[in-house]
Order: C-alpha cells, then sequence, then structure tokens
C-alpha cells in the first residue's frame, strides 16, 4: 500500500517527486526516498518518517537530476527504518527500484540470489527486484539498447505476487522502466516529459492526459517517448485517457483538513453520484444493459467489499430486498474470497470500492466470475483495477477522496446502490410504482438536506469536546440504523483511537449490556418511526444502567434522560444513514482533533489496502 511517483523531463526531479509523494501520504506514511540520476551515477536519499522529512536531509537540495523515481512506504516486510525505505539498489549499484506490492516468493529468490553471491541490505522483500536484474543483465550476452528492458523482463517472470515497480539504471541514464502488475500505476503524459504515479491526482497538477496500465504490461519512458510492452515485450498500443477532475479537487482549498473538506463536499459529490441517472422521475443507467429476463433469472445478489464500503452495501441490501424480492448476502472481501461461497450463473456479485484498487474485493470478483456470476464494479475512479476486471462498472463520481477516513465514498456508493436497487426493481416491476416514485423523490432531496445537517455542527463538537478522553463506546441502531452505527463505531476507531463497537439494538440483551455501566457513553440512531418504541425501550435499558445516551434521529423523542438529541431531517428509513451518517462522521472528526491527531493520516492505516 505504498505510493510510488517517477518524473523524466527536463526540469529538476526532486520537487516534483516530493510534491507528488506528499500527495500519495495517504497510501502510507512511515518512511519515504528519492532516487535521480546525476551523471552517470544513482543518487538516493531516504530515510525514516513522513514525506516531508526528506527535506531535512542532507543534501537533498543538491539533487540536480531530471529523472527520478520516488517511494512512501507502508511497512509490509521489515520495520519502518532507513535500510528497509525504498528505493532499493542492487549489490553494483547500476539498478534503483521502488516498489508497491509484496513479493510472495521473496525468500526464494533471495535464497538464489545469496547462493549467488548478492548480499541484501534490507528486510524487505523489495530488494530482491534491483539484483535479480542485475543478475538478468549480467547473464544477457547481447549488448544493445534493449539489454535492461530484457533484463527487467527476465526478472518479472520470476517475481510472484503483487507489484507497481519502477526502475532506474545507470546503464540507461536517459530512460526509466515500469511494470505493473496488481498494485495501481498511472503514467502521466507532458510535453517533453512524462510521469509515473499510484493515483491520478497525485500528478493532477501536471498533466490530465493519463495512460492506466493494465497487469503484465512493461513500459519504457523516455522524455518525449512513452513505449507499451506485454510481459514477453512485444509493443503494445494503449489509449491516453482525459481526466475531468480540477487540480484543486485533491487540494484542502482553505479546509484544516482533507477529512472536513470531503464531510462538507457531500452534498455536491452526491449530485454528481444522482447526475443523469436519477433525472426527475426517470433511471437510466446506460452503463448496464441488464434486462428482465436477466433480471428475473437472478437467485442470488452478493455485495462485496471492505471496511466503509461493505458498511454502504449492509445499509443497501434493505433496498434490494424490499424493492426487488432478491435474497441479498453482504460479505467481508477477503472472507468471501477464502470460503467456497454459493455461486453460479445466476448469482449477481456487486463489489463496492472507492479506490477500485483494494486487493481482497478485486480477488473476490475474479473468484465469483470463474464461477460464472455477472460481476458489477461500483467504484470512484475512472479505469481503477477493479471497474478493468468486472463485466459492467459504474462511478460514483464523487471527486477524489484523500482523507484516509471514507467519508464521501460511504454516502455516494449509498446513493447509487439505492438508485441501482430502484432500477432493478422498475425493471422487475415486483413493487407499487409509487413506492419506487417516493423513494426516487426522496433521494433527490438528499443533497439539500445534507446542507441542512452541515450547518448545526455545534451541538455535535459539543458533545465531542464532553466524551473525547473516554476509552470505549457503543453504537446503537435497528435495521438501517444498526448499518449506519457500523459505520459510526470504524469511523470513531480510525481517527480517535478510542475502541468502540456497534450492536443491533434487540442483540444487547444477549450478551453486550454487560459493558453497559455508569458514565459509558451510548450513540443511539433512530429514525425509523416503524422501530421507534422498540428502539427507546432498549435506550431505556441501557440508561437504566447508568449510560450517557446521545441519540441522532428524525423523530420527535422526548425523553429528559437523554444527554442530548441531535435532529435530522426526515427522509426514507432505507437512505436515513446517508444523513444519520454526518453527525457521526462530525463526532469522530472533532474528538479527533480535540486529541490532537493526524485526521487525515490515522495511524497504522492506508488509504488503498492493495496487498492481501
Ligand atoms: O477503496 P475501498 O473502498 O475498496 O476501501 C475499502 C476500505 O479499505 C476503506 O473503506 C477503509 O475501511 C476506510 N479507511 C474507511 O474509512
Amino acid at each position: 500500500m505504498c505510493g510510488i511517483v517517477g518524473y523524466i523531463g527536463d526540469k529538476k526531479a526532486s520537487p516534483i517527486l516530493i510534491n507528488g509523494l506528499l500527495r500519495l501520504e495517504y497510501r502510507g506514511y512511515d518512511s519515504a526516498g528519492i532516487a535521480t540520476i546525476e551523471d552517470d551515477k544513482i543518487e538516493i536519499k531516504k530515510n525514516k518518517g513522513r514525506v516531508n522529512k526528506l527535506y531535512e536531509l542532507d543534501g537533498i537540495n543538491d539533487l540536480k537530476g531530471t529523472i527520478g523515481i520516488a517511494h512512501t512506504r507502508w511497512a509490509t516486510h521489515g520495520k519502518p527504518s532507513k535500510e528497509n525505505s525504498h528505493p532499493h539498489m542492487d549489490n553494483s549499484n547500476s539498478f534503483a527500484v521502488v516498489h508497491n506490492g509484496i513479493i510472495e516468493n521473496y525468500h526464494e529468490l533471495k535464497s538464489f540470489l545469496i547462493e549467488k553471491g548478492y548480499n541484501f541490505l534490507s528486510a524487505t522483500d523489495t530488494e530482491v527486484i534491483p539484483n535479480l536484474i542485475h543478475y538478468y543483465y549480467n547473464q544477457d550476452k547481447l549488448d544493445d539498447e534493449n539489454k535492461v528492458l530484457r533484463a527487467v523482463k527476465n526478472a518479472c517472470k520470476n517475481l510472484k505476487g503483487s507489484y507497481a515497480i519502477e526502475i532506474l539504471s545507470k546503464y540507461n541514464r536517459d530512460k526509466m522502466i515500469v511494470v505493473r502488475k496488481d498494485s495501481p500505476l498511472v503514467i502521466g503524459k507532458g510535453i517533453g516529459e512524462n510521469y509515473i504515479s499510484s493515483d491520478i491526482p497525485a500528478i493532477l497538477s501536471y498533466t490530465k492526459e493519463f495512460y492506466l496500465l493494465d497487469d503484465n504490461e512493461i513500459v519504457e519512458l523516455s522524455r518525449d517517448k512513452v513505449q507499451f510492452y506485454d510481459k514477453d515485450l512485444n509493443i503494445i498500443k494503449k489509449k491516453i485517457k482525459s481526466i475531468e477532475w480540477g487540480a484543486s479537487s485533491a487540494e484542502k482549498d482553505g479546509y484544516e483538513d482533507f477529512m472536513i473538506k470531503e464531510i462538507y463536499e457531500q452534498p455536491r459529490a452526491i449530485r454528481e453520484t444522482i447526475g443523469a441517472k436519477l433525472d426527475n422521475n426517470h433511471i437510466e443507467i446506460e452503463e448496464l444493459e441488464f434486462n428482465k429476463e436477466y433480471l428475473q433469472s437472478i437467485n442470488k445478489i452478493y455485495i462485496i467489499a471492505c471496511g466503509t464500503a461493505m458498511h454502504a452495501g449492509v445499509a443497501a441490501k434493505f433496498t434490494f430486498e424490499k424493492f426487488c424480492k432478491i435474497p441479498v448476502e453482504v460479505d467481508i472481501a477477503s472472507e468471501f474470497r477464502y470460503r467456497d461461497p454459493l455461486i453460479d450463473e445466476r448469482t449477481l456479485s456487486i463489489y463496492i470500492s472507492q479506490s477500485g484498487e483494494t486487493a481482497d474485493t478485486i480477488a473476490a470478483l475474479k473468484l465469483a466470475k470463474s464461477k460464472g456470476s455477472k460481476t458489477l464494479a461500483i467504484s470512484n475512479v475512472i479505469g481503477s483495477s477493479i471497474t478493468r476486471e468486472a463485466d459492467y462498472s459504474i462511478y460514483t463520481h464523487a471527486g477524489p477522496e484523500i482523507a484516509v477516513a471514507s467519508t464521501k465514498a460511504y454516502t455516494s456508493q449509498l446513493v447509487l446502490l439505492t438508485i441501482l436497487g430502484m432500477y432493478f426493481a422498475e425493471k422487475l416491476g415486483r413493487i407499487d410504482k409509487t413506492k419506487i416514485d417516493n423513494l426516487k423523490a426522496d433521494i433527490l432531496k438528499l443533497p439539500s438536506q445534507i446542507e441542512e445537517v452541515l450547518k448545526e455542527t455545534k451541538l455535535v463538537k459539543k458533545i465531542a469536546n464532553k466524551v473525547y478522553k473516554e476509552k470505549d463506546m457503543f453504537f446503537l441502531g435497528r435495521g438501517t440504523d444498526y448499518a449506519v452505527s457500523l459505520e459510526g463505531s470504524l469511523k470513531l476507531k480510525e481517527i480517535s483511537y478510542i475502541h468502540s463497537e456497534s450492536y443491533a439494538s434487540g442483540e444487547l440483551k444477549h450478551g453486550p449490556i454487560a459493558l453497559i455501566e455508569n458514565g459509558v457513553t451510548v450513540i443511539a440512531t433512530m429514525t425509523n418511526p416503524d422501530l421507534l418504541e422498540k428502539s427507546i425501550s432498549n435506550i431505556q435499558e441501557v440508561i437504566t444502567r447508568g449510560a450517557k445516551v446521545f441519540v441522532i434521529t428524525s423523530e420527535d423523542i422526548k425523553n429528559e434522560e437523554l444527554s442530548e438529541i441531535i435532529k435530522i431531517p426526515k427522509t426514507n428509513p432505507l437512505i436515513s444513514p446517508i444523513l444519520s451518517v454526518i453527525p457521526m462522521q462530525l463526532f469522530s472528526y472533532y474528538i479527533s482533533k480535540e486529541k490532537g491527531l493526524d485526521v487525515d493520516k490515522p495511524r497504522n492505516l492506508a488509504k488503498s489496502v492493495t496487498v492481501e
């Protein structure tokens, strides 16, 4: 889950590389480094710590090279340290490599190389790559301009696992090579210069023209040429893609953190998600060509994802089951892929991933596809890996999400899933049309309702200030209120480091109520009038045992024993998580700020989990 950047042009490379790394820090931030070519020598500067620590390194400003590679790390093999940071060199200092991914057979490769006389300086899996390239370079008796390229190709044929690699070589001082397999990598095309990055936003301020790499592609870049090869070095052609996002969408725009900016972007993000798909009363999803017969043939829908995206799936299950009358199973991708799930051609499987690069979600999709399921990806990133694997893809269009803690991705995913559920329901005709029309109208009201919620943040801030020192909290709810509680609890853990649990209110008596004691904080969500009485009884049970209860509700509740009531606008309970999650996001945000934590880059976490 590291971030990598590369530059080749006529400008000094190091500031461009560091600037790119700063934007990729969400992918990992325990060490960073860069390599440039100066005259005939590869210069490396690297260290443990965040990217801006690079500025403190001796000689960093003296790097004059106009070609370079860079890396920000999220440690997998080998603890964060200078030795384990990238770039890594081969023993002869001829090849420098940065790598995002995991080389699964590195033990085997390391033993092979040690036998051949190579030494290793780090505990990483990556260090086998430059040495393996060097080994194949020496084995090759042909001395022509493609010798480095052939060495890279031969080395890659021996690598098992996932990798996005950038390679600099002192034998090829005006070129750089990159390879991609199961780890994200894009190439930005400039004039007389080219860029490489793990994602598009990191280099959006330099170019809007991109090549998206597919697995096993090898690319040789010079200042004015980008040459693509398949794994056997046959030349291939790739289409350029123009990206519409403005560079400012990847900036903080005056907000203190990306997370708060992204929370406030939700009304606009959702307008974009709704876009042309739901216009007036009409739903059209051009990307899908599902007819009534196909939809009638579906015996089960799987919704598979990780983290927040999976929570969006848990909430969306209600709409699909209620409106389409098809059983829906929501599963965690890392569980699904290893449990031999029951899938056949009558199963439709839906994969949700903001980044589109989550390794487990992609693997789950490949598994279902191999068993005959039609696969549909929901992502925020156009051209991301998952969208290239899936049979069909639809996009949330929420704009880049940079903060590690997902916010606008959740709400936009849930909006899109609800529209999808209604689209299926209309074609299937299994539910009263007025019910669908009412939900459509409610969806269209969401952006302005979120604006309303975002105007009233004082109370949430006050509650956060009251409870930020606590060690444990509980989130309770029934139905979709339980679904959103899962997300509220995850947000709190992620950015405030407070332990929290989410429970379906009805489950309390079956065990968790033993954890309730005097003064414990409970956040209860109640937006479904049909479940209100039952939810209130559950709340009473925890109040009786001394809990401080804060309620998020759209209903008129009068209960003097409640600590505070956060009112949100009324909507259909099927989509109420889109409103009730907002105070939860703000609650975690304010607690994290109050504790002085790094909201955008919580410890141990990375934005895209591109390793298993
Ligand atoms: O990019 P994806 O949507 O596939 O990411 C899935 C999870 O890793 C992600 O939602 C994670 O749980 C976030 N940190 C939540 O805030």
